[in-house]
């Protein structure tokens, strides 16, 4: 047990993945999983982020789960309400399908969709507006973490989007860190350095805000059965944010486990 008083976050990012058939495949036998042993809601929140024209079909498919578990976008757009804005999907149209867990700032969208810091505030500014909870990503690339910029860009990221954030949405705020050369590398950072990392983002948030000893901090990076329980010791980890092993229901079923028997 770490000893947080913070409930842990495992939310698995299928990211442009899978077909239809295969994605209702894949909550059918998480659910079968979660029937069979349970995972208490208390110990754990659960969510998985499909791809847009998903969201409702994943949505209506957990409803018959024997616990919540949240469907999250994987973005939500720049621009807030309705109107001529071909392509694109906001918060409010979001939680009027009754979405209300969005992803932002996932370092695929930084990296290939332009999305820069001003960008960034606008979508957690129509995400907080919309009531949405909003898991904000953070995490530096190889170059940087060798040239031992790695603090520094990432509270750069938090305070990115501190302006935008009144005092009383922090509650809103998940922050997942995924160090940008450990996302579907294999590698994933060390237990110790993850720690580390977590502890400096956490500094940064009580700096920030009041609430700041009590945000999520999620890590994400090639997290996997065979290091979530040791990632989940770490007492400033507070979750996993999941790509590739969350495409497998046992993989993703085992790493809730991990963090709702570890915390
Ligand atoms: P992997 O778990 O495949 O490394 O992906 C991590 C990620 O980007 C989750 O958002």
């Amino acid at each position: 047990m770490s000893g947080s008083t913070i409930t842990p976050w495992v939310v698995g990012n299928w990211k442009m993945n899978p077909i239809k058939a295969d994605a209702l495949q894949l909550v059918e036998n998480f659910k079968h999983l979660l029937q069979t042993n349970p995972i208490d809601e208390n110990k754990c929140h659960l969510g998985i982020a499909p791809i847009s024209i998903a969201l409702p079909m994943v949505q209506a498919n957990f409803s018959s789960a024997n616990r919540a578990i949240y469907t999250v976008a994987q973005d939500v757009s720049k621009v807030a309400g309705t109107g001529a804005y071909t392509g694109e999907l906001s918060a409010e149209l979001l939680v009027d399908s009754q979405i209300h867990y969005v992803l932002i700032g996932h370092s695929e969208r930084r990296e290939f969709f332009a999305d820069d810091a001003a960008a960034l505030k606008k979508k957690i500014g129509n995400a907080l507006n919309a009531g949405m909870t909003v898991i904000y990503c953070v995490g530096e690339s190889l170059e940087q973490r060798e040239a031992c910029q790695a603090e520094t860009v990432v509270l750069q990221q938090i305070c990115d989007i501190a302006s935008v954030v009144e005092s009383e949405q922090w509650e809103k705020i998940v922050i997942a860190y995924e160090p940008i050369w450990a996302i579907g590398t294999g590698k994933t950072a060390s237990p110790e350095d993850a720690q580390a990392m977590h502890a400096k983002i956490r500094e940064g948030l009580t700096q920030i805000t009041a609430k700041g000893a009590n945000i999520a901090i999620l890590y994400g990076g090639s997290v996997k059965p065979e290091n979530a329980v040791e990632l989940a010791a770490c007492p400033d980890i507070n979750g996993a944010l999941v790509g590739g092993a969350s495409l497998n229901a046992e993989s993703f079923y085992q790493i809730a486990q991990a963090f709702a028997n570890t915390k």
